[in-house]
């Protein structure tokens, strides 16, 4: 580790490699951040395929996203020379700390997640398995593993954050300063990306209708017709207002974000100009952002010894530090340390 590291702020994150493609919400709300946050934090992001498996998964399925999740973060540009960048599953310490974080958890306390009642809802809740219900536990783990000081998410994630910094702070007044306390790093602007077709409901891979999900690596063209079939409001005014105009205050926010303009520069851009202008353009401006993306993605997918060797690397950084803190951990609770 460079001397560099411990003067940063420590960053972690994480992606579950459930559906193949990233959508538009997973870049705007998360990943556009860990690529900015490499630069000024000692940076920790993984896929975790541990959490993919809390539902049920097809093996062979699972290994390929768990790559083409890989290859889409490079993609969107984590340089494994800034970051350190792995999957959970290489570093046995997440499933270690998850059991002792289990074992510090309310049951009330995890039943309360909504994301669990919202996900064993959707399965219906005798399918739900228990790794589902302690999902927001291994995700404490993930993140006190690395005493990472922020936690770049989208809005859907805080109460995860929420609960790891109170098991945290619960541990650190039992046995004594282990943790340190994260804090949710969530952007305003883009912290919540809302479904092209009904702009009150967040975008999600798990949506009932593909019509107002935009998957990164789908055929531009079909993301294209997506914009173009926007829902806006029966109003003409491009206007941002999340209240009264949801559909088009969306779109204006995923083409400020995708171009680096102001909003207010574009409601001025727009002004008497029709909502099938500004969806239009932004259809262009898409296309022309996610192009060169696939062809990233297709490019280090392509190199899989490539992608290999900087998980390899990625996963000895992070056991380093996951290790420590681990061993810290069990010391602490008086688990007897095995004598080598
Ligand atoms: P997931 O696909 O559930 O693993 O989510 C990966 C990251 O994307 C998490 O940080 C989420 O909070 C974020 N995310 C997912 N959907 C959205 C959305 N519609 N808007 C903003 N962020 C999102
Ligand atoms: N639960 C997160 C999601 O659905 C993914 C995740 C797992 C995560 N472990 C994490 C996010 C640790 C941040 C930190 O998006």
């Amino acid at each position: 580790m460079s001397v560099m590291a411990f003067d940063r702020p420590r960053v972690l994150s994480g992606i579950q490699p459930t559906a193949g493609s990233f959508h538009l919400g997973n870049y705007l709300g998360a990943v556009r951040q860990w690529v900015a946050l490499q630069e000024s934090h000692d940076a920790f992001y993984m896929v975790v395929d541990l959490h993919a498996i809390t539902v049920p998964q097809d093996p062979a399925e699972l290994r390929d996203n768990t790559r083409l999740a890989v290859a889409q973060l490079l993609a969107a540009g984590l340089d494994p020379d800034r970051c350190t960048l792995f999957v959970q599953s290489h570093v046995p310490e997440h499933a270690q700390l998850g059991w002792v974080m289990n074992c510090l958890t309310g049951f009330g306390e995890a039943s309360r997640m909504t994301q669990f009642k919202d996900k064993s809802a959707k399965q219906g809740a005798d399918r739900a398995t228990v790794g589902l219900f302690t999902y927001p536990i291994l995700q404490v783990a993930d993140i006190l593993l690395y005493q990472a000081n922020a936690v770049p998410v989208g809005e859907d994630q805080r109460q995860h954050i929420e609960l790891t910094r109170d098991l945290a702070e619960r541990f650190n007044g039992r046995f004594g300063e282990t943790f340190t306390i994260p804090a949710p790093y969530i952007v305003k602007e883009t912290a919540k990306i809302y479904d092209l077709q009904d702009p009150t409901a967040k975008m999600s891979k798990s949506a009932p209708s593909p019509k107002g999900l935009v998957n990164l690596l789908d055929e531009p063209k079909v993301s294209a017709k997506k914009i173009k079939s926007a829902v806006t409001d029966t109003d003409t005014v491009i206007r941002f207002d999340e209240k009264e105009k949801p559909g088009v205050s969306n779109l204006l926010t995923i083409y400020a974000t995708l171009t680096g303009t102001a909003v207010p520069e574009l409601e001025h851009r727009y002004e008497g100009k029709g909502y099938g202008a500004l969806k239009t353009d932004l259809a262009e401006v898409f296309v022309e952002w996610v192009t060169p993306f696939r062809e990233r993605t297709q490019e280090y997918l392509g190199d899989q010894e490539t992608l290999d060797s900087i998980l390899a690397k990625g996963a000895e950084k992070a056991r380093a530090v996951a290790a420590e803190t681990l061993a810290k951990t069990y010391e602490r609770m008086g688990l007897l340390p095995a004598k080598h």
